[in-house]
Parts: structure tokens; C-alpha cells; sequence
């Protein structure tokens, strides 16, 4: 049974097995924590993501993690979905994207893996309905990982996440 702990930082000073990355199709890098994690990782994280790409909303690719320290294993890159009013399917693709990165994470033996809030930031995503999302999610899905880590880069991230950790409390 994963646990899953709540922390407030900056992902890219985690030290976990595997990072994931709330990336673009593209996999070339972009904004937010996108932005920040490949810049820590250096340039050759956007090579490695364009030879990878597109990566589809809901999927998940995972490369090294190059120039990042603390050295992580892997970097996994996950595209959330833009949130379009809820009526699209967006919870179930967000759904996917925790689904498939533990599916990865097991793929490379990972026993630690670290989340930033998927699909909150620039794809507009509710963050109350994501945090319950995400901890449903990594719940119900079978998995070798020992601890999930949830990364809120600011307090009003890290509140809602702990309120929905605390209110589906096993
Ligand atoms: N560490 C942890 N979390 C972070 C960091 C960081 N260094 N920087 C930002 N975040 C948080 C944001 O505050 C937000 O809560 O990550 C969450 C996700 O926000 P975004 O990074 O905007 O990701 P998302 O909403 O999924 O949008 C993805 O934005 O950066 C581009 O290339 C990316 O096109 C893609 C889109």
C-alpha cells in the first residue's frame, strides 16, 4: 500500500527515486514546474523529450534525469489535461496521469516517486478536485512504489492537497 505524504517546496530539490513533470506534448519543456525542472535538469532534458515526443494528454514517457540535484533516476513527463469546465473527460485523463506515471515508476523500480500538483497551474484544473483525484488514484492503483510524494509549491496548494489527503483518509 503506497503512503503518500504531503510536502511544500520545490520539486526539483526532492529527494526521490523518480520526478514527474507536468510537461506539454511537445516535451519540450514550458512554463511552471515544466520550466523549472528542465531548467535544473539542462538542456539535454529537452533532447531527450523531442526524441520522445508527442507525448498524448493522459500518457506518460519517462527519460533520465541529466543535471538534476539531488540526482533523481528518472524524470517522468505526464501531460495533464486543460480543464474546459469538468465536461470533457478532464478528471479521467487526470485520472490517467497519476495511473500511468506509477505504472512507469514500477516499470524502473521505483520506490519513491514525486508529484507536483498535475494540470492546477496553466491548465486551469480546480486544485480541490485534482488533489482528491490524485489521492484516489494513486490509492487504487497497484503499484512496488513505497511513497508518493505530493509537491504544493505554495500554501494554498499545500493546504487543499493535506485537506483531501486528511478528508479520504483510508
Ligand atoms: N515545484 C513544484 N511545483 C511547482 C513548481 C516547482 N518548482 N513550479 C510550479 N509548480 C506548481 C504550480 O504552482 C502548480 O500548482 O505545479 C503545479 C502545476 O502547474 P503548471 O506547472 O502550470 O502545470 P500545468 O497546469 O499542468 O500546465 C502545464 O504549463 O509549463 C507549461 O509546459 C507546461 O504546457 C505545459 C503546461
Amino acid at each position: 500500500m503506497v503512503t503518500i505524504e504531503v510536502v511544500l517546496g520545490d520539486i526539483t530539490g526532492q529527494r526521490v527515486d523518480v520526478i514527474v513533470t507536468a510537461a506539454n506534448e511537445s516535451l519540450l519543456g514550458g512554463g511552471g514546474v515544466d520550466g523549472a525542472i528542465h531548467r535544473a535538469a539542462g538542456p539535454r532534458l529537452a533532447q531527450a523529450g523531442a526524441a520522445i515526443a508527442p507525448c498524448d494528454p493522459g500518457d506518460a514517457k519517462v527519460t533520465a534525469a541529466f543535471d538534476l540535484d539531488p540526482p533523481v533516476r528518472h524524470i517522468i513527463h505526464t501531460v495533464g489535461p486543460v480543464w474546459e469546465g469538468g465536461t470533457y473527460g478532464e478528471a479521467d485523463v487526470l485520472a490517467a496521469c497519476y495511473r500511468r506515471s506509477l505504472r512507469l515508476a514500477d516499470e524502473f523500480g521505483a520506490r519513491t516517486i514525486a508529484f507536483p500538483a498535475i494540470a492546477t497551474g496553466v491548465y486551469g484544473f480546480p486544485a480541490a478536485q485534482a488533489a482528491r483525484i490524485a489521492i484516489d488514484t494513486i490509492r487504487s492503483t497497484a503499484t512496488a512504489v513505497d511513497i508518493a510524494y505530493l509537491v504544493a509549491f505554495d500554501q494554498d496548494t499545500y493546504d487543499t492537497l493535506t485537506t483531501a489527503l486528511h478528508d479520504q483518509a483510508q
